[in-house]
């Protein structure tokens, strides 16, 4: 379970009794996995895709066409979808050139948008680079809609009150999922899903001596042909895709964005008719009911090249926030910022690394784990948090010494569980104790005896669909997207040669022994990749936007660390810091009643908590943590795709 699957964590647990189960929605959306296989000798196999298109009335991507302003189409079951046409290059001035077609889903705000309390559109981003905004709407829009909501329902309150209601929409970004157009480094799903498998078996930097030699090989093979075509132009007068996937353009299509849902809303607002006419007048409306639909149509106008943001994105969305705020500062109306990612050290090497942090929150894993006890954590040993971590360091060398062989079962073949097996599942807690600190706690006690048979399980779950034509998902290119879109944004990685890396990949594991080596293989990952974007980032991404932004942070996160945060936050001036006691990637590691009334608040009024606010959580790992399910494990196997993920 290795390199090309990369972090993230699954969303928040449903504990706050203010959240809504996204259950169904997440069940339906990995179903519709199913209706993408192309491959004919699946069509009549499988049931899943009769279920699924009456399931969705037929919806699909394809069948809409792309337009320059949003047109909306019902789709998957409650949501409304669109597919917006924008120049692949903003820049080319002949009106000619190839358009990118961005898919977006919009979860509707529980009131019209005619409506006093309609907030406006909260544009969301997952994280990755290359994570689906489409499925993070799909998903969690739910999730993050009532967290932003005021906490009455707009049938309780009435029109005149402050409470506000937001519709979400999230979008897939340019190379990425449903937007088109898209690309794949292979020739077919199944090549794909070989090509992850060997990389997986080559086992991760640092499991052994020759681990490098073919990671380097590797990876220059993917790079070297997947930039190539990436960057060739269909033909001499039109943009080569991989030049225009970076964040800056990604940027100026949440511009776009934001334009067409003005032009948009006003467009609906027209076409609602007066209100209910007087009693008395049947066939006049009444002076009170002009005036009010005047204030409407007035609200509700498109404030053409002046509509503004509303924004809520983690981790790699961190770095979309931000580079937005600095090439459109004037646009900003309330962006939050989770898991903040230090853009001057991911778009230019300002040197150092993002990973100081990880290891105490392993520390804190001995701590967890030492107070909870056996009964809830299994790898506990007796004499503290130090020997536990002692314990799991041995582990770990013995791992790297001998692998464990599993015999086969009826539903498995026979597995051998390694040194990287175990270091993946490490690193996936650290980004998200809360649910993983347990599952880590049970297989390294197994593993501790020599039974493999949990761990076997586990990474044939996280390997992602079993290795079978008709269940490989032909869109599933985000692990690639993610390098299409990182290394295009950090060019200074694609120039790595193996002295230089040698140097970075010490540095990093002085930085953190646990996932060093793991976040080594993270910028291994752009060598050669040879695709000079057309629109550079900002050199400073800083500035002074119309309204302040509020970035998030846990205390403790893996890959972007609280004191990235407070450096973003000096950059951007008036905005705010609000700090979450818990350790993982993002605030979602752990859920938090405080954090979700502050976001709440601001996105409600605009106002930003108190300077110095720490949020508690409300769980702690091992202490009342939720049983893992199905459901969490496959959020967690499809969000292991990219480094800054969720
Ligand atoms: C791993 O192998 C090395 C070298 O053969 C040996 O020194 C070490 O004791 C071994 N460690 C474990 C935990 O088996
Ligand atoms: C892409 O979007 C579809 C919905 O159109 C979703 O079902 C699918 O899981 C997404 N794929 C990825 C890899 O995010």
């Amino acid at each position: 379970m290795e390199p090309p699957k990369r972090p993230s964590i699954p969303e928040r647990q449903n504990v706050s009794s203010h959240r809504i189960p996204a259950r169904e929605a997440r069940s339906r959306a990995l179903a519709l996995i199913a209706l993408v296989v192309p491959l004919w000798w699946c069509m009549t196999a499988s049931p899943a895709v009769n279920g699924v298109q009456r399931e969705d009335g037929g919806f699909h991507w394809a069948k809409v066409t792309p337009s320059p302003s949003l047109q909306y189409h019902e789709c998957f079951d409650g949501f409304q979808c669109a597919r917006l046409s924008v120049p692949m290059d903003y820049h080319r001035t002949d009106g000619r050139g190839r358009q990118v077609a961005i898919a977006l889903t919009r979860l509707p705000a529980k009131v019209p948008v005619t409506d006093p309390r309609y907030g406006g559109a909260i544009l969301i981003n997952p994280g990755g680079p290359g994570g689906s905004g489409v499925l993070q709407a799909l998903h969690y829009g739910r999730d993050l809609q009532t967290v932003a909501d005021a906490d009455t329902p707009p049938s309780l309150t009435t029109q005149a009150s402050h409470n506000r209601y937001f519709d979400i929409i999230g979008f897939d970004p340019r190379g990425v999922n449903n937007t088109t157009p898209s690309f794949s480094c292979f020739p077919d799903p199944l090549a794909q899903k070989i090509w992850e498998i060997q990389h997986e078996a080559d086992g991760m930097l640092g499991s052994s001596t020759d681990a490098f030699m073919r990671t380097w090989a590797r990876i220059i093979a993917r790079n070297t042909g997947c930039a190539a075509t990436l960057s060739t132009a269909p033909d001499a007068d039109s943009e080569a895709l991989g030049e225009h996937l970076n964040t800056p353009p990604v940027a100026r299509d949440m511009l776009s964005i934001i334009e067409r849902h003005g032009e948009w809303r006003e467009k609906v607002a027209r076409q609602t008719t007066l209100p209910p006419r007087s009693h008395l007048h049947r066939d006049i409306p009444s002076a009170n009911n002009v005036a009010q639909h005047q204030a409407m149509l007035q609200r509700t106008r498109w404030n053409r090249n002046a509509e503004k943001l509303l924004f809520w994105g983690r981790s790699y969305g961190t770095i979309l926030g931000t580079t937005f705020a600095t090439m459109f500062p004037d646009r900003i109306e309330r962006v939050v910022l989770d898991a903040v990612v230090d853009a001057h050290r991911y778009y230019h090497s300002s040197g150092g690394t993002a990973i100081v942090d990880a290891d105490a929150i392993f520390d804190q894993f001995a701590t967890y784990c030492d107070s909870a006890g056996v009964q809830s954590c299994p790898f506990h040993v007796a004499g503290g948090s130090a020997a536990i971590k002692a314990a799991y360091y041995a582990l770990e060398e013995g791992l790297r010494n001998a692998s464990i062989a599993v015999a086969a079962t009826d539903s498995r073949g026979p597995e051998v569980v390694t040194y990287s097996d175990l270091k993946t599942l490490l690193r996936v807690a650290v980004y998200q104790p809360l649910t993983v600190f347990p599952l880590l706690a049970r297989y390294a006690s197994e593993a501790a005896r020599g039974d493999g048979t949990g761990l076997a399980d586990l990474k044939i779950k996280l390997r992602g669909g079993e290795v079978d034509e008709c269940r490989v998902s032909p869109v599933d290119n985000e692990p690639y997207a993610s390098v299409a879109v990182l290394c295009s944004d950090a060019v200074y990685l694609q120039g790595l040669d193996e002295d230089g890396f040698a140097e970075r990949w010490s540095e990093l594991t002085r930085d953190s022994r646990m996932i060093g080596d793991y976040w080594a293989a993270v910028e291994l990952d752009c060598v050669r990749w040879n695709v000079t974007p057309k629109w550079r980032a900002p050199d400073r991404v800083e500035g002074k936007t119309s309204h302040p932004l509020l970035f998030v942070n846990n205390v403790l996160d893996p890959v972007t660390p609280l004191r990235s945060a407070e450096k973003m936050s000096h950059r951007f001036q008036g905005s705010a810091v609000l700090r979450q006691d818990s350790e993982g990637h993002s605030t979602l590691a752990a859920p938090s009643f405080c954090t979700d009334s502050a976001i709440r608040k601001y996105f409600q009024t605009g106002e930003l908590p108190p300077p110095d606010t720490l949020c508690q959580a409300d769980l702690k790992p091992f202490l009342g943590a939720p049983e893992i399910t199905e459901a969490t494990m496959n959020d967690i196997r499809r969000l292991m795709r990219s480094p800054f993920a969720l």
